[in-house]
């Protein structure tokens, strides 16, 4: 039989230097978010309840899909779950949802999901947690699990991969033409909060926000040092990144 390990005690990565060549930094960086194998990733995801596995089959009935209706927010790259554990438990008003591509990282996500509600007092057992979902999905095909009728209030995108090469600004998720898929399934009157360490990704960003058409409400160069820009809550990448010096940029932009 498997045995468990405990739920880790906090997000690990190496730490990568600024000054070092594209390059270099990229594959360090891919070497951060590559995590060792957890043979436990797929049965724990598989029995938890608020795991979808199949969530293209959901396409435009999302709303469904919890307990209560109420307005959706959505974490594209949610990693750990770091952020969206400690966002979601705090307010039980709002439904999310937490997209990333890779199984172990959800399931560490699951993990800090259940700490947060469970550990911090927000339910007595993980069965009442019931304004999150995790899922599974590539979201250069977010289309596929998102329609107009999902209707989303707010995107989170936090320190996605900056991926700097020239041919591979396409897979940014803040890349105008990932935006435009966005769109399909924004509210009218939606937003999207990002944020970065990346200066020449955010730089990029803020064209790519107005070439899809969204208006840039508030921008900072130095989140930490503006702490009435929002109420902020850091992610793992975050902690790392502000810990080497890293100022943080974000913005918000709305749908014109
Ligand atoms: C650099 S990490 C950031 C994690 C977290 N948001 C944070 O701020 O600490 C980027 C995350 O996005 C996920 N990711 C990157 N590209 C993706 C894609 N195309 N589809 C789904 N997930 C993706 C990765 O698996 C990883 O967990």
């Amino acid at each position: 039989m498997d045995t468990i390990p405990p739920p880790p005690q906090a997000a690990v990565h190496p730490p990568f230097n600024k000054g070092e060549p594209p390059a270099e930094e990229e594959a360090r960086r891919e070497l951060g978010m590559r995590m060792r194998r957890k043979p436990w990733a797929r049965p724990e995801l598989a029995n938890c309840e608020f795991f979808v596995s199949s969530p293209c089959e959901n396409i435009g009935k999302w709303h469904k899909c919890f307990k209560k209706k109420q307005p959706i927010h959505i974490e594209l790259g949610c990693g750990k779950g770091v952020f969206i554990a400690k966002l979601a438990s705090m307010h039980p008003e709002i439904n999310y949802m937490a997209v990333d591509i890779k199984n172990e990282m959800l399931a560490v996500a699951k993990r800090n999901i259940e700490q947060e509600y469970v550990g911090a007092g927000h339910c007595a057992c993980p069965t009442e947690i019931n304004n999150i979902l995790l899922m599974s999905q590539e979201i250069m095909l977010i289309q596929n699990m998102m329609n107009e009728k999902d209707a989303v209030d707010r995107i989170y995108i936090n320190f996605c991969n900056p991926w700097p090469k020239r041919t591979h600004n396409k897979r940014r998720l803040t890349h105008t033409n990932q935006l435009e898929k966005y769109k399909i399934f924004l509210k009218p009157d939606g937003e999207i909060y990002f944020k970065t360490d990346d200066d020449e990704l955010f730089e990029s960003s803020l064209n790519y926000f107005e070439e899809a058409g969204f208006e840039i409400v508030k921008t900072t160069y130095d989140l930490h040092e503006e702490p009435k820009f929002w109420d902020n809550i850091e992610t793992e990448h975050e902690i790392i990144f502000s810990n080497e010096g890293i100022k943080i940029k974000a913005l918000i932009a709305k749908l014109k």
